[in-house]
């Protein structure tokens, strides 16, 4: 497939942006929250449905469909040389509480809209082409980020962790995936492993999820690097106690530790003196959580990330000593500081990046080489594979909330340098 002489794509390359549209309003109504927002946590009965609409596109479209132990699922139209490296697609369809429609889905629902436009243009590959939909791209249920490619990446620990980790209800993550379908042995969990070869290549479309492309009115955003994530779990305790009977000098609340930690993130982030550096508690719970009570337990989640991994680090180090001196001062007990993951970043492979800017190019659409500030399941398939990203504009570059918003002219657009970079892949 490619552009006719100068005219835009031919009409045989024209994507299905109606269907693609259809698709994900219809996956978007698989949700535990109202409409706009969607919520849709790992291995739910909102998941098991998204999943089994997934797999029924896949099926509709001749892809031989597979599920590992953890409920990744691979959807693969085989090429002529099926022994070669296959080149890889996808991404996810897991929604963080009360959030968009596009996060992931895009890159799931759009790498199927570019495989049917391939077999729609007659196109044969000689790679097999892999769609893949992962399992929980988002930490939500059991606080580990990207944790079906983080496993295909073969990392050893995350099997132990697999075997230990519970949900906020203390569901255990096998007990959870019991109950979607996934029965498994701990031992299984190495299963989930892939060979270095199995992928020449991997390429995931995803919305921005920041301002640039839209901002600078440029339809296409190459991926060159994927910014470094952290996440930690901080926890104080005190004694707690009645809210008008303790008096001030006898306290110490676990909430106000909190608090000045979360302050303290902040102010060390901010020290880096660098615009990359970027830190978050999105969570901060306090127990028994009533009004006229004195907080005896805290649990805050910290997110820090920065392209730069060192500084990074120093950020996390910081927080950590303010984590001490805070308990120290405030008489409370520092009873967790836990680096759940401190990764390193990726940087896209060139092979991968030549065939997005030739298919950019064979399209007529300009381009921006970017970084990814947020991270993704490429983030771990970089360990495996040559890797790169497609990025789409979205409105004011909104994410992780109801207004996120992609047009189809941008989808159809990301769907098509999708397609094309992955015929170029496939041939190479
Ligand atoms: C993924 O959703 C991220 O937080 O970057
Ligand atoms: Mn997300
Ligand atoms: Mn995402
Ligand atoms: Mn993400």
């Amino acid at each position: 497939p490619a552009s006719d002489d100068g005219e835009g794509p031919s009409a045989a390359f024209r994507v299905d942006a109606e269907g693609l549209q259809r698709q994900i309003d219809e996956l978007a109504s698989f949700s535990d929250s109202p409409a706009p927002s969607v919520t849709r946590v790992l291995y739910s009965d909102k998941d098991v449905q998204a999943r089994r609409y997934i797999k029924g596109i896949m099926n509709q479209l001749g892809l031989a469909v597979r599920e590992d132990a953890v409920g990744n699922i691979f959807g693969r139209w085989e090429g002529s040389e099926a022994e070669l490296g296959a080149v890889g697609t996808g991404s996810h369809v897991d929604a963080i509480p009360f959030s968009g429609k596009y996060d992931g889905v895009v890159g799931v629902l759009g790498a199927l809209e570019a495989i049917s436009l391939l077999k729609r243009s007659g196109f044969q590959p000689k790679r097999s082409l892999e769609v893949i939909m992962f399992t929980s791209e988002e930490p939500t249920r059991f606080g580990i980020s990207c944790l079906g490619s983080r496993l295909m990446a073969g990392i050893e620990e995350l099997t132990q962790s697999l075997r230990n980790v519970v949900d906020n209800q203390n569901v255990s993550f096998l007990d959870a995936a019991e109950s979607a379908g996934y029965k498994m042995d701990p031992e299984d969990l190495r299963s989930v492993f892939l060979n270095k070869d199995s992928y020449s290549a991997f390429v995931e479309l995803h919305i921005e999820q920041g301002p640039i492309l839209e901002k600078e009115g440029i339809p296409i955003g190459i991926v060159t690097a994927i910014a470094a994530p952290a996440s930690i779990t901080v926890e104080f305790e005190g004694n707690g106690g009645h809210a008008g009977a303790v008096l001030m000098p006898a306290r110490n609340d676990a909430g106000l530790a909190a608090a000045e930690l979360a302050l303290a993130v902040e102010k060390h982030v901010l020290e880096s003196g660098s615009i990359d550096t970027v830190g978050t508690v999105g969570i901060l719970q306090l127990h028994p959580g009533a009004i006229n009570s004195i907080p005896s337990k805290s649990h805050l989640e910290i997110d820090v990330r920065d392209i730069d991994e060192k500084r990074r680090n120093d950020v996390i180090e910081k927080v950590r000593r303010s984590a001490t001196e805070i308990s120290k001062n405030r008489g409370v007990v520092l009873s967790e500081f836990k680096i759940i993951n401190q990764d390193p970043p990726a940087l896209s492979g060139k092979s991968v990046v030549d065939a997005m800017e030739f298919a950019a190019k064979q399209l007529n659409l300009e381009y921006k080489k970017m970084i990814s500030r947020a991270y993704h399941d490429s983030l771990f398939m970089a360990r495996v594979s040559p890797m790169g990203m497609i990025f789409i504009p979205c409105y004011k570059g909104y994410s992780h909330k109801p207004k996120e918003y992609a047009s189809p002219e941008d989808m159809s657009n990301g769907v098509k340098v999708l397609a094309l970079t992955m015929a170029k892949l496939s041939l190479d």
